[in-house]
C-alpha cells in the first residue's frame, strides 16, 4: 500500500512510543473555480482548510490552483509513455510525463486532500478532470488484478467542498442529474480512498434567501467534518 499509517502528529497517549512518533500531516489544497474572488468552492475550500489547521495544529499545506496551473488535457503526448506508444519518448512525451509524475506525487504525498469543485454543466470544472486524469495512473493510484480494480492510495482523507446553482440532493431525478459528487466519490473510491467528505452549499442560484441558507449548512458541515480525525489516524487506533 501506498498510503502510510503513522503519519500523523496528534496521536493520543494510549498508542504506544513507536506509533507516537510526530510527524506531520500534509493537506493539499486544490481549487478549481474559475470564478476567482466570486467563488464559493474557493471560499469553502480555504475556510475549510482553515477549519483543519485550527483542529489539527502542525498540519502543513501545500496549493495547487488549477483554474492558473491545470495540465493539459489528455494527448498523445501526456499518454505516450504511460502507453509506450513508441521505443524513444518524444521530448513533448518527456515533458508531459513529467508534468504527470509531479502532479500524482503530491497526490500521494498528502494525508488529507481539501478541493473546491464547482459544479459546471452538471460536472465538475474541465481543469479537475485534467487533474484527476493525470492522478489515474495504473501502479500509483490503482491495478488490475484478476479479481478486478483495487485502489492503491488507500489511507487519504478527501474532503470535498462542492457549490452548485441548482438543488439536486432533494429529489431522485436531482440525483440522478448529479455528476459532480457522485463522480468525485467513485473516482477518490477507486484509488481506494474510502473518506470522502461533502461540504455541499447548493441552490447558489435560487435567491439571497437560499444563498445564505446553503452557506450557512456548508458552514455547519465544514465545523463537523474537520472535527473529525484523518482516516488515518482512526486507522491507527483500530491496529
Ligand atoms: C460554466 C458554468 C456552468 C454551470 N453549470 C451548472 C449546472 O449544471 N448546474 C448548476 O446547478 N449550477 C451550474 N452552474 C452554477 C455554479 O455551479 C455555481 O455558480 C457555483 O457557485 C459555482 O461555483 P464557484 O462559485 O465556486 O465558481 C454553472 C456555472 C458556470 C459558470
Amino acid at each position: 500500500m501506498i498510503g502510510r499509517k503513522n503519519r500523523i502528529n496528534d496521536m493520543p497517549d494510549r498508542l504506544g512510543p513507536t506509533t507516537q512518533r510526530k510527524l506531520v500531516m500534509k493537506l493539499l489544497h486544490v481549487d478549481s473555480s474559475v470564478l476567482g474572488a466570486q467563488s464559493t468552492s474557493r471560499l469553502l475550500s480555504a475556510e475549510l482548510v482553515q477549519a483543519w489547521q485550527q483542529n489539527h495544529p502542525g498540519t502543513q499545506v501545500d496549493y495547487l490552483d488549477l483554474a492558473t496551473d491545470a495540465p493539459n488535457h489528455f494527448s498523445a503526448d501526456s499518454l505516450g509513455i504511460k502507453l509506450g506508444m513508441q521505443a524513444e519518448p518524444t521530448e513533448a512525451q518527456r515533458k508531459e510525463n513529467q508534468v504527470s509524475e509531479q502532479l500524482v506525487t503530491q497526490f500521494l504525498a498528502a494525508d488529507v486532500i481539501v478541493i473546491g469543485a464547482p459544479m459546471y454543466n452538471f460536472s465538475i470544472p474541465t481543469q479537475l478532470k485534467a487533474w484527476i486524469d493525470r492522478l489515474a495512473q495504473a501502479g500509483r493510484t490503482f491495478k488490475y488484478t484478476e479479481k478486478g480494480p483495487v485502489g492503491l492510495a488507500g489511507g487519504k482523507t478527501v474532503i470535498v467542498a462542492a457549490s452548485r446553482g441548482g438543488v439536486y440532493s432533494a429529489t431522485e431525478s436531482g440525483q440522478a442529474a448529479e455528476h459532480q459528487e457522485s463522480y468525485l466519490k467513485v473516482i477518490f473510491g477507486f484509488f481506494g480512498i474510502t473518506d470522502v467528505r461533502f461540504v455541499r452549499a447548493e441552490g447558489l442560484a435560487m435567491g439571497e434567501a437560499a444563498k445564505a441558507s446553503a452557506l450557512a449548512a456548508a458552514r455547519a458541515e465544514i465545523a463537523k467534518v474537520t472535527r473529525e480525525a484523518a482516516n488515518q489516524d482512526k486507522a491507527a487506533l483500530a491496529a
